[in-house]
């Protein structure tokens, strides 16, 4: 049985995308990134993906898992964060595979990366309820209990003193706001507060770009929850969409 997938992580501004030996989660070639279409069109973006996955090694019958920053039920996109309105309620999995000619599973960009720390990194060995959050554009979330996730959890939207959270603590927010390390630590302080009442989690992890720079934020945060950074960054989407598919597909 290959144990290879193709992994592609969608965002607002770039397609990333690789092949990823699924036992181990190692990248087995170069990691491609184009620019998203501008507009995020569904048939753009799988022009694009068309174009990318041509640039792989041997991709032919490779099962596709693709990542993308929306509530995604049985393949079907229910909402849109930056792309094109009419991924609502579209069935990606049908449009892609009639696209790639290619078994695909489409998942939320969240839970990908978090598929990625429960499977090749800092929840791989974690017992109970994992809370992995990716600060960015937005902020992204995956439960994970016992190693399993529980997917379209979307808890960056929590209404906090009558914001949607993630216009307030997402990494952008500190970009748009220009806010000191200390300052965008006191609104992490109360979205990690919140999420702990609510939750009890055993273990935060936070991905997102910014996470490689967890020394200037993470210290600040005083939480009964353990918080650490993500190991995989870069390449979490893309390794958690190719697991994803691997899982989905019987070979
Ligand atoms: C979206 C989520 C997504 C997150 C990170 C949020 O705005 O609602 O679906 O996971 O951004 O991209």
């Amino acid at each position: 049985m290959s144990k290879k997938a193709i992994g592609i992580d969608i965002g607002g501004t770039g397609i990333k995308g690789a092949v990823v030996d699924v036992k181990s989660g190692r990248l087995l070639s170069e990691r491609f990134r184009y620019q998203t279409p501008v507009g995020g069109t569904p048939k753009a973006i799988a022009n694009t993906l068309k174009e990318l996955i041509s640039n792989l090694p041997n991709p032919q019958g490779l099962p596709v898992g693709i990542c993308f920053p929306a509530v995604v039920i049985n393949g079907v996109t229910m909402s849109a964060a930056n792309v094109s309105h009419d991924w609502i309620g579209l069935d990606a999995d049908r449009l892609f595979e009639k696209e790639l000619k290619t078994t695909v599973h489409v998942l939320n960009d969240a839970d990908a990366a978090g598929l990625a720390e429960a499977k090749y990194g800092a929840a791989a060995k974690q017992k109970g309820l994992v809370v992995v959050t990716t600060l960015g554009t937005g902020i992204g979330t995956a439960l994970i209990y016992n190693g399993k996730l529980i997917p379209n959890s979307e808890l960056g939207h929590l209404q906090i003193d009558g914001f949607d959270y993630e216009s307030q603590a997402a990494y952008s927010a500190k970009e748009r706001e220009n806010l000191t390390w200390a300052q965008w630590a006191k609104r992490l302080q109360k979205y990690y507060s919140t999420l702990e009442a609510l939750l009890t989690p055993d273990l935060f992890i936070v991905g997102g770009g910014v996470s490689k720079e967890h020394e200037q934020f993470l210290p600040l945060l005083k939480l009964k929850t353990p918080i650490v950074p993500a190991e995989n960054r870069n390449s979490a989407g893309i390794m958690g969409a190719a697991y994803w598919a691997k899982k989905h597909t019987t070979d």
